[in-house]
């Protein structure tokens, strides 16, 4: 990102501020995020999108209460999917008409916790929830506003995408098999609940256009067909979220801007030809807002050489700060922070500290020659790091920072030894 510099004195910078000071003042691992990244994602969102369509930051990628607060200065809906992610919108005050609630199996207490507090769309996933949800409406005297979320069955993969007569997913009403259109005819039906429109997300981290459009052309396709059968008008047309980032060099990701014309195009042409009025667009991005405005700080320990096969450099976090590279075999760059002029020169696998063969952050990586005590830097750990970390081996989750042209806020405090047992419980009799 170009928020990232280079120092006189050879250290990385991020926001204006030396990562190795913050890793002296914060420890490590540290999560740094990079505001202003993170708001000219959120801006470009809404620019290229336009008056009148919107973006729901995915709070999935990553959800503290300060994050909620940018999201809602910036003008962004949140799209949340638990009583959790509910609770910190709220406690950050959050709009709760701004919500879009998502979930495939929204609990009783999820749905009425959603109805109380007015959350502005109920994404609906199954008949079960269509039901639960009507019930609840019904006796709470609601009558919330819902989406359902269909699986067009499209398949979008990295590289390519297929088209698949049927969809084998857990989410959504399957679009191909006539369930969908059950799923309209009961929300329209039901005079507790609002159907406004259609939401649809078909994958992450994808890196080409044409899925998407071919989602957004199935989706006007069927709003179409069933506007012909029951004159409902599709209001709002959600397409999810998705876009993918640059992890390393090998990635290519279109610009926030290009895959929102993209999409929106996709709409006018498949309206137009369907002769449907244009619906709201809305879309969820996490990734493509939160992700590149995030590295990690790890301090480097113990270094294995294991002559003519690898060299190991340990870092002091790994699969529990970053289960990533161990989930999905996902890449990512690295540098040694405090060391920025020196050239690479050793080829090194970096490794987590976890009790795992598998917890190995980075498989193979040019650096300079590693010592114990440097800074590693990864980037783009913004999405789906924080979010998805655990306190395996019991680690204490690290620490976030935000920081902004210089200044540093601390976001998110890192756990201590005393948090780790605080929700453990001893029967008496074992104390004896
Ligand atoms: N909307 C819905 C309904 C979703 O299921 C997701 C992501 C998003 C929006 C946001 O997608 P994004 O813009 O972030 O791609 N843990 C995985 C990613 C899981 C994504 C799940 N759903 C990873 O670390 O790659």
């Amino acid at each position: 990102a170009e928020s990232l510099r280079v120092n006189a004195v050879g250290h990385l910078e991020i926001g204006e501020v030396d990562t190795v000071h913050l890793a002296r003042e914060y420890g490590t691992p540290l999560y740094v995020l990079d505001e202003e990244v993170f708001r000219a994602n959120c801006r470009r969102y809404l620019c290229s999108l336009g008056p009148g369509n919107r973006a729901a930051y995915a709070g999935k990628a990553l959800l503290t209460l300060a994050i909620c607060r940018i999201c809602q200065e910036e003008g962004l809906y949140l799209d949340v999917v638990s009583a959790g992610e509910l609770y910190t919108a709220v406690k950050a005050g959050f709009p709760p008409e701004r919500l879009y609630f998502h979930g495939n199996n929204k609990s009783l207490q999820e749905i009425e916790m959603g109805l109380e507090l007015g959350v502005g769309r109920f994404v609906v996933d199954n008949f079960y929830e269509l039901e639960l949800l009507e019930e609840r409406a019904r006796a709470l005297g609601k009558k919330p506003a819902i989406l359902l979320r269909l699986t067009p069955g499209i398949e979008a993969h990295t590289h390519e995408y297929i088209r698949t007569g049927q969809l084998d997913s857990k989410f959504g009403f399957p679009l191909a098999t006539g369930v969908a259109e059950e799923a309209v005819r009961r929300a329209l039906s039901s005079p507790h609940l609002e159907l406004v429109g259609l939401h649809c997300h078909i994958g992450s981290q994808i890196l080409r256009l044409e899925p998407f459009q071919e989602a957004a052309r199935v989706m006007v396709a069927f709003a179409a067909s069933i506007r012909r059968k029951t004159g409902w008008v599709m209001e709002e047309l959600d397409l999810g979220g998705g876009l993918g980032i640059r992890y390393t060099a090998e990635d290519d990701p279109p610009a926030i801007e290009d895959y929102v014309q993209a999409i929106l195009r996709a709409v006018e042409e498949a309206c137009q030809e369907e002769g449907l009025p244009l619906p709201r667009i809305v879309v969820e991005p996490g990734r493509s807002i939160v992700g590149p405005a995030g590295i990690t700080l790890y301090t480097v320990g113990a270094i294995k050489e294991i002559p003519g096969v690898r060299t190991y450099v340990a870092v002091d976090g790994g699969m529990a700060d970053n289960p990533r590279p161990a989930l999905y075999q996902a890449r990512y760059e690295a540098v040694l922070a405090n060391r920025m002029l020196e050239p690479p020169a050793v080829e090194v696998a970096v490794a987590g500290k976890c009790c795992e063969s598998g917890d190995i952050l980075i498989p193979a990586i040019k650096l300079p020659r590693p010592q114990p005590g440097d800074i590693l830097a990864v980037f783009a750990t913004g999405a789906y790091n924080y979010s998805m970390s655990m306190n395996y081996n019991r680690l204490p989750r690290p620490a976030m920072v935000l920081v902004r042209g210089g200044e540093v806020d601390l976001i998110v405090a890192r756990e201590t030894l005393e948090d780790l047992i605080s929700h453990d419980r001893v029967p008496e009799r074992l104390w004896k």
